[in-house]
Order: structure tokens, then C-alpha cells, then sequence
């Protein structure tokens, strides 16, 4: 996206041997206002002109005889070129786009005829929705929203894993010690009990693993039997987490998983074997990475049986036919970096050009006070369990701050399912974070309900100040630099969904998030609204407005709701 000042900035500047795009890139917006809204900083030049960069700066600065509007002047100052400009012609500029475009400013079409494909979530079967499947969950939403903005067609996919041996042993656990009337009445809960008790017995028992083993098999085999009861285990656990993904505004447009490449992996290994990739090791079909500083990749083991790698390959030429995707991206915890960058490889050495359109989006662990969770040992933090704390904690703060509020309840599921979702995609995505609820529901804090408050603020005041007249506008009401700020900010916003989107990078947005709240609080408490001149009223609630809608627009990218009150 082409930055309308800056290419008229660029306009102005003629180096010789510098192309104007160049020049564009060069221009940066200085960290210290004072210096300018854009500088040119000519070191890089020095060695193409053989000159200082504070000559070069000069020489430029003294070329530029008759400026552009908006550019206002021009000055060298240590090596740099700085620019300023009208700031009006900014506010004016970004106040009217909002106005105009609501929640559609900052959408592009860069993304015309483009489909991305983003596999996320990606829960196994049976197994409860814990903590950790929130992050791949709420970061794949929201890159799903931010693409979606762009103007790409995203396919959302959750790649269950529904396959494996772990259902023999749930059939085994399911017919020894449950029913299937309290299997539909319990859910999940039971799944999970069953399953751990598996493993508590089958330490006494072996035996029971034979079983399991024998009814894992007779899944391959198609046995109806064992088809039905698995097929039944997938639904009980849908069904149930897609409450939580109601919760946290998360939809698929795919939910074929492990099982659904049972028959779609034959024709990848036998290309792979055409191309002379695979290698028999020890029994087992594997192509060799040595070459790569990689173990090898192991897509058969020597009991004929497949593995999550081989299902993942077959998945790939699936999406890649299906959907010819532009970019495929699997948000997945880094743990399994090796296991992408194996197979992405895999992919190169059978010369698919594609392959480097599959982005592996990594992300770090969240963990709560007591850290590491198994679910054999059934010690895991339910996804629900955290988002329903939140919630209780939400109440009691709102119930303590606003008590006459009205609809208490549904506010606080916003608040405290907002706060989780916001804390989980604040920091960069690669980093290991710790949990903690005291911390995500600070309402004074860098978090979700913070946000949210900031929010409510804007909504109340537009309401408290009545109508405003856009046609008898004083926009010298907002020449002071918090208002300055903040519109410098409601400029970035368009960028902060291209930069979120090109590294993959939700906290992008929500750093911005807090950045404008901050900012525009500042602004709150200098610029009397109410009571100023109907004009100058207008300007400044024509800002609070914008705010209003852009704050909105960024949470709803986030997945969060925007409460009116709170
Ligand atoms: N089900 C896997 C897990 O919970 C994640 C699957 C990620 N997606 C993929 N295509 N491998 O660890």
C-alpha cells in the first residue's frame, strides 16, 4: 500500500543513480516528532556519491526548491533530510476515510483472486480442549479475519487428529467401562476419565493393549463395529468444543482431518518412490535429510502403518488441488518445528514449486501457575475452565465498579473471554508466556478490558454529546499534538494489517490497540468536548468517533466483542 505523503515526498527528492522507489523505502518516520513526520537518512548513499551524508543531506535539502502540499518544509540536519507536513491536511484526510469507510477502513484488495488456507485449532479427538490449543486457535482466527480484510479467500481448517491408536484404546476403555446412554449424557468429561483409566489399568493389565491394538485395527479395516463407536467419539467431542468456539468466534470451512487422508496417501509415497526419495531403513519408508542437518523424515513404519508426517504430506497435495492455494499456513506450537521444516522438505525435493507458499506459524507455550500438563495423568487445564474464570473474575470486577450496569452477565462473558483472547495474542508470537488473571484483567493495564473501557468511553461520550455537524467542522480544535497523536495513529492502522498479515503477527494489532487507547486517553483528558464551541465540538467528536470505529474494527479482527457499557 502506497503511502500518499511519502510518494510525494519521494517526488521532491532526485538522487542521481537512486531510483524514486528507492528513495520511497528510504524515508522514514522519525521516532522523534520533533525531527519531522518523514527523514531521509542519506548514509546509505555516501559510498554510490562519495560524499558525507551531511553534505548529501544539504545538497538535497537546497535542490527542493518549490514544495507540494502537504509538505510544508524541508530541513538537513545531521545526515538527514527532514520533512514536514501540513498537519490539517492529515486530519482532515484520515477523519473523512473513517467516517466514510466504518469498519471497511483499512481493508485492501491486494488479496483479489488469492486463497490462503489456514489450518489452526486443530484439536484431536477425545482428548479435552486445553489450554494449550487456545493459542493456534485465536491466532489462526484472527489471521483468518485480518487475510479475509485484505481481501484474500481464506479457508479455514481444522486438521482434527482423529487418527491414531489411542481410539483402540478408547473402544476398549468405552466397552469395559462406560455406555454409550452415559457417554451422551456425560460427554466429554467421561471420554477423558475412560481414557486415563486406560492407562492406569493397562500398567496392571498388558493385555488390554493387545485389545486396543486389535480394535485400532479393525478401524483400518472398516469394521463397522469400531467405525460407529469412533465415529460417535468424534461427535461428542465436536459437539462440545463447539461451544468454546462459539465463545471465541471461531468457524471452519474444513474439518477434515487425520482420518480423512487414510486414502489419499498411496499416491504420494508411490511419486515419492518414482522420484527415488524414499529410502527403506530398518523395515521403515523414510527420506533421507541428512544432507539437510535433518533426522530423516519417516513416512512408513516397518508394520506398514502411517504416520502424522505422511498424513500432513497427503494434506498438502490435497489443499494444493482442492484449493490451489496461494499461501498454506499451519499455526502450530514450535514444538513441532522439526517435524514441518522435515516435511516441507520433503515437498522441495519432489519439485513442487509450492512449496515455499507453506508457512509454518509457530507460536510459544501459555502455561499457568503449575506449567507442563499430560492428559494421560488427566492433569490439563480445560480451555473452558480458564475462559469461565475469567469470566466469574470479569463479574465481580464490573459488579464492584459499575453496579447498576444492566445485562451484568452477558458484559462479563465479553470481558473475560476478551481478556483471555487478547492476552494470549499481545506479546510476539514465539514467546512463552505465563498466565495469569490478575494480570489480563487489569482494566488499567495493556490488556483486552482496557481496550474494551477505552471503547465504552467513546461510545458514551458520542452519545452524552448529542449530534454532531460534519459540514461546520473547526478542525483547528484538534491542532494540538494529542490530537495529533492520535490521528498519526488512526493513519498507521491500514499498515498494521498488512505488517500482522506478512509476518503472520496478530499482536500487531493489539499492541496498536493499547497504543491508540493510551493516546486517545491522553487526548480525553486535555481537549474539553462538551461545552466547547458547537464547531470545535464537532471536530473533536468527529475524532472520538473515528476512534470508536477503528477500536471496534481491531478487536473484531481479534475475535473480541466491544461492549457498549461496562
Ligand atoms: N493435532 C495436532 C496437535 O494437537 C496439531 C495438528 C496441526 N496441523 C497439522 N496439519 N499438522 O498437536
Amino acid at each position: 500500500m502506497i503511502n500518499e505523503k511519502k510518494q510525494i515526498i519521494a517526488d521532491l527528492i532526485k538522487i542521481d543513480g537512486v531510483t524514486n522507489q528507492e528513495i520511497y523505502q528510504a524515508l522514514e518516520i522519525p521516532a522523534d516528532k520533533k525531527m519531522g513526520d518523514f527523514s531521509l537518512p542519506c548514509f546509505r548513499f555516501s559510498k554510490l556519491l562519495r560524499k558525507a551524508p551531511m553534505i548529501i543531506a544539504q545538497d538535497i535539502a537546497q535542490s527542493i526548491k518549490t514544495l507540494t502540499y502537504p509538505v510544508t518544509s524541508v530541513a538537513a540536519l545531521n545526515g538527514y533530510v527532514n520533512f514536514l507536513t501540513d498537519k490539517l491536511y492529515t486530519t482532515k484526510k484520515v477523519l473523512k476515510e473513517i467516517e466514510e469507510k466504518g469498519s471497511s477502513y483499512g481493508d485492501s484488495k491486494e488479496g483479489e483472486g488469492k486463497t490462503v488456507c489456514i489450518d489452526y485449532s486443530s484439536i484431536n479427538i477425545a482428548k479435552p480442549f486445553h489450554i494449550g490449543h487456545l493459542s493456534t486457535t485465536v491466532i489462526g482466527g484472527c489471521l483468518y479475519r485480518v487475510y479475509k480484510k485484505l481481501g484474500y479467500k481464506c479457508v479455514g481448517i481444522n486438521h482434527l487428529g482423529d487418527w491414531g491408536t489411542q481410539f483402540g484404546k478408547l473402544i476398549v476403555a468405552f466397552k469395559l467401562w462406560c455406555s454409550e446412554e452415559e457417554l451422551n449424557r456425560e460427554g466429554m468429561k467421561v471420554l477423558t476419565a475412560i481414557y486415563v483409566k486406560f492407562h492406569d489399568e493397562s500398567e496392571k493389565d498388558p493385555s488390554l493393549e493387545d485389545q486396543a491394538r486389535l480394535w485400532f485395527k479393525k478401524i483400518e479395516d472398516g469394521d463397522a463395529e469400531a467405525l460407529r463407536l469412533f465415529n460417535l467419539f468424534k461427535e461428542i467431542t465436536l459437539k462440545e468444543v463447539d461451544k468454546t468456539y462459539k465463545r471465541l468466534k471461531i468457524s471452519f470451512d474444513s474439518y477434515a482431518g487425520e482420518s480423512f487422508y487414510n486414502d489419499k496417501m498411496e499416491p504420494v509415497l508411490a511419486e515419492l518412490e518414482k522420484e527415488g526419495l524414499l529410502e527403506i531403513s530398518e523395515g521403515a519408508k523414510v527420506v533421507n535429510l541428512e544432507k539437510y542437518d535433518m533426522p530423516p523424515c519417516l513416512l512408513v513404519k516397518n508394520d506398514g502403518a502411517t504416520l502424522y508426517a505422511t498424513r500432513d504430506l497427503a494434506a498438502a497435495f490435497y489443499r494444493k488441488n482442492t484449493y490451489d492455494f496461494y499461501k498454506c499456513l499451519y499455526v502450530v506450537a514450535y514444538q513441532q518445528n522439526l517435524h514441518f521444516r522435515q516435511w516441507f522438505k520433503v515437498i522441495e525435493l519432489m519439485g513442487m514449486d509450492w512449496a515455499k507458499s507453506l508457512s509454518h506459524v509457530a507460536f510459544g507455550m501459555v502455561s499457568l501457575e503449575d506449567g507442563a500438563m499430560s492428559t494421560r495423568r488427566g492433569k490439563v487445564v480445560l480451555l473452558e475452565d480458564v475462559l469461565n474464570k475469567a469470566v466469574e473474575k470479569s463479574l465481580a470486577i464490573i459488579s464492584e465498579k459499575n453496579p447498576n450496569l444492566d445485562n451484568k452477565e452477558a458484559v462479563a462473558e465479553k470481558v473475560g473471554v476478551g481478556a483471555v483472547i487478547f492476552s494470549t495474542m499481545y506479546n510476539n508470537r514465539i514467546k512463552d508466556t505465563v498466565f495469569s488473571y490478575d494480570k489480563v484483567l487489569n482494566f488499567d493495564g495493556e490488556t483486552g478490558p482496557y481496550v474494551q473501557y477505552t471503547n465504552a468511553r467513546t461510545i458514551s461520550l458520542l452519545s452524552k454529546a448529542g449530534k454532531y455537524d460534519i459540514k461546520s467542522v473547526d478542525y483547528s480544535g484538534l491542532d494540538n499534538e494529542e490530537s495529533h497523536a492520535v490521528i498519526a495513529l488512526l493513519e498507521k492502522f491500514p499498515s498494521i494489517i498488512t505488517d500482522a498479515a506478512e509476518k503472520y503477527e496478530p499482536c500487531y494489532i493489539g499492541r496498536f490497540l493499547v497504543d491508540l487507547c493510551r493516546e486517545f486517553n491522553r487526548f480525553y483528558l486535555a481537549n474539553r468536548i462538551i461545552g466547547e464551541p458547537d464547531a470545535v465540538k464537532s471536530a473533536r467528536l468527529i475524532l472520538v468517533d473515528a476512534v470508536h470505529k477503528v477500536i471496534e474494527e481491531g478487536l473484531s479482527l481479534m475475535g473480541i466483542s466491544s461492549p457498549e457499557k461496562m
